[in-house]
């Protein structure tokens, strides 16, 4: 079961660092952050880095999470990884991130699988939602937002349901810088609310309570302490600020700021 006083850190380093590189980073990281009780760092780097990382890493101090895997546990899946095989190495995986969905057309049926296969494998799921910035054009921001919760949950019991993190991340915030901006807030605190009420629709109030909801799209060391201020965030995943050293122990501070650390 998830702690909902925690606040989560996310370091999605994406498509960057070799296992070297990812090693070193890590030891650079490690000298700089301390453990904390109130704020977990988790750490995403590539499936190649996953292993070594789950050798040098203090799991007091971060806990690895998969960017992506296979929803089966094994089989004719050239060029797969699956859930079982990295069970080992991670804590967290992240699911249905909208790199996933839009250039490697994840489907819906498919993020609800992976969900499903996370949890089975015992690796808690972050379940990434947001909607595109056709979808907020076009006032569609509250269906797709349901939508996207609706279906990639559409396996968790209501058993499971406190073994998962959601992250709100709008697709035309990712990479961008678009959200450094007064009305970005709102939209996150507008968004949050949706998202705890349609939980609450369908897993009841305690759950939509309870359930950590993060924040994600062009978060920096400039403006993470204003997304953790916003009512109901519980936490960050950072992209490319995540690459930067200064910029992600700053992100880290900030967090261990606002917890009074
Ligand atoms: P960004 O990425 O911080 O570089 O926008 C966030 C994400 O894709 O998770």
């Amino acid at each position: 079961m998830i702690s909902p006083r925690k606040t989560y850190i996310i370091a999605n380093w994406k498509m960057n660092f070799t296992p070297g590189e990812s090693s070193l980073y890590l030891q650079r990281l490690s000298n700089r952050i301390q453990p904390s009780r109130n704020v977990q760092v988790i750490l995403a780097p590539s499936t190649v880095s996953l292993q070594p990382l789950s050798l040098q890493i203090n799991r007091r101090q971060f806990k690895l999470a998969a960017q992506n895997f296979y929803w089966r546990d094994y089989g004719a899946f050239t060029g797969e990884t699956s859930v079982s095989q990295i069970r080992g190495f991670v804590d967290y995986a992240i699911v249905g991130h909208s790199e996933r969905r839009h250039i490697f057309n994840e489907s819906e049926e498919d993020i609800a699988q992976k969900v499903a296969a996370a949890l089975r494998n015992n690796i808690t799921p972050i379940l990434c939602i947001g909607e595109t910035a056709m979808e907020r054009e076009d006032g569609e921001t509250a269906a797709a937002i349901y939508s996207q919760l609706a279906n990639g949950l559409n396996e968790v019991s209501d058993r499971d349901i406190d073994r998962i993190i959601i992250a709100y991340e709008p697709v035309w915030a990712i990479s961008t810088n678009k959200n450094a901006c007064p009305a970005g807030i709102t939209d996150i605190e507008e968004a949050q609310a949706l998202i705890r009420k349609h939980i609450s629709k369908l897993y009841g109030k305690e759950a939509s309570e309870t359930i950590p909801v993060l924040y994600g799209g062009s978060v920096n060391s400039d403006t993470a302490g204003g997304y953790l201020s916003i009512k109901g965030i519980d936490g960050l995943l950072v992209g490319s600020a995540s690459l930067i050293a200064d910029s992600f122990c700053a992100i880290v501070e900030t967090a261990k700021g606002i917890k009074n650390e």
